[in-house]
């Protein structure tokens, strides 16, 4: 049997997602997502960013109040102002984690923080050695560290091990890199710094690109052993690399991706649908994992494919995420064996000729309707049985409804 080996997810679904527009939560929202997370099996929770408004930092020191296993992460700039208050905002969590970043590229110093290299070498080192006095739990992120010059790069990084952090991240802030050039860069910050090897690599990949997912896994190669990502993959601009696509290719794919992480996969779901409903909307249909289509089957051939065995067309299954919906949606590429087998779970048998003229009727009514709902089919029934139907009094249960607006 292949050995797996941890890697740990670190959710900033209440930091770098709630700051994407439209996605902001007020404090009880945050705890009831910071349970969900927790329960979910996540290693590290961002809670916030306590020195950005009083808001964070309530809900930073509310979290870790609340969260006994995982640890709380809190963010804050390398300025003396932010750690202290990111500690006086989490130092009462179980694990407290003091997360300090800045910028190491030199669009960034040039044009955001009007800093020369030295300066911001200095900063980094300032900044760690305080959160450290605090903590021995110090994450050092290099800002846009992809499109940052290597050397450097590796230079202020080693500074950052050197004053004590514990984790090291490696951010592709604009979600610039691909695959192969980040798995390099990740291999090159582990073979340059000095002392990496004795420290967690961290990678946080947005997905300006779509790339995100892709980019983090490809790191793991590397050496990275920490990924950042977030629920349904919301964050800044096009988001962050998604946590339900990063723990399902580790789960799917463990051939390839021989690492572990603490994740209860059948949780996934029921978080995923949480968080839209508390920032009021959802992922769209065809989003890998969680999307309303991610295991929905409509072409015939697909539907037979499935009924007789879902490995034919499901690489994972629906229960395997905590989806327990039928995912056999009846439309127009439908074939008999799902119309058979419809209904079937709506109690009727239908002979060889009860079926071949229901399915008759059911194409053509398909062609002319979107969605075909349990009414329609018993409209389909043959005469004999649409009479035993109004004879029990035609009820029929609702199990699903769905509103689609334009
Ligand atoms: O994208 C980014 O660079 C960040 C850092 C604060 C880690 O969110
Ligand atoms: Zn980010």
């Amino acid at each position: 049997m292949t050995h797996l080996e941890r890697i740990k997810i670190f959710d900033t679904t209440l930091r770098d997602g709630e700051q994407s527009p439209g996605c902001s939560m007020n404090l009880a929202e945050k705890i009831r997502l910071a349970r969900a997370l927790e329960a979910l099996g996540v290693d590290v929770i961002e809670a916030g960013f306590p020195i950005a408004s009083d808001g964070d930092f309530a809900a930073v020191k509310a979290v870790a109040a609340e969260c006994r296993e995982a640890t709380v992460a809190a963010l804050c700039r390398t300025t003396e102002q932010d750690i202290l208050r990111a500690w006086e905002a989490v130092g009462g969590a179980a694990r407290p984690r003091l997360h300090t970043f800045v910028a190491t590229s030199d669009i960034h110093l040039e044009h955001k923080l009007k800093k020369s290299r030295a300066e911001v070498l200095k900063m980094t080192r300032a900044a760690v050695r305080l959160a450290r006095s605090f903590t021995e739990d110090v994450e050092f992120s290099a800002e846009d560290a992809t499109r940052s010059e290597l050397s450097y790069l590796c230079e202020v990084f080693a500074a950052a091990v050197e004053e004590g952090a514990s984790t090291l991240n490696v951010p592709d802030t604009v979600g610039y890199t691909t695959p192969t050039e980040f798995r390099e860069l990740v291999s090159a910050v582990r073979e340059r710094v000095v002392g990496s090897r004795e420290v967690t690599i961290s990678v946080h990949c947005h997905n300006d690109l779509g790339l995100a997912v892709a980019n983090s896994l490809a790191a793991l190669d590397a050496g990275a052993r920490q990924i950042e990502c977030t629920v349904n993959g919301i964050g800044e601009r096009a988001g962050n690399a998604a946590l339900e696509e990063v723990v399902m290719a580790l789960r799917v794919r463990s051939d390839r991706l021989p690492y572990a992480c603490g994740v209860r996969t059948e949780a996934i779901y029921p978080t995923s649908q949480l968080l839209s409903e508390v920032i009021g909307f959802g992922v769209q249909p065809n989003k890998a994992v969680v999307g309303r289509n991610a295991f929905a089957h409509e072409a015939g051939i697909h539907q037979h494919g499935v009924l007789s065995n879902p490995l034919c067309y499901e690489i994972m299954t629906p229960e395997s995420v905590g989806v327990h919906a039928n995912s056999i949606v009846l439309g127009k590429h439908s074939g008999r064996h799902a119309l058979s087998r419809r209904f079937e779970e709506l109690g009727f048998t239908l002979d060889a000729q009860g079926l071949e003229d229901a399915y008759r009727d059911f194409t053509k009514l398909a062609d002319r309707k979107k969605n075909i709902y349990d009414q329609d089919l018993l409209s389909l029934l043959p005469a004999r049985q649409q009479r035993e139907l109004r004879q029990e009094g035609g009820a029929v249960e609702l199990n699903y409804a769905e509103a689609v607006g334009g």
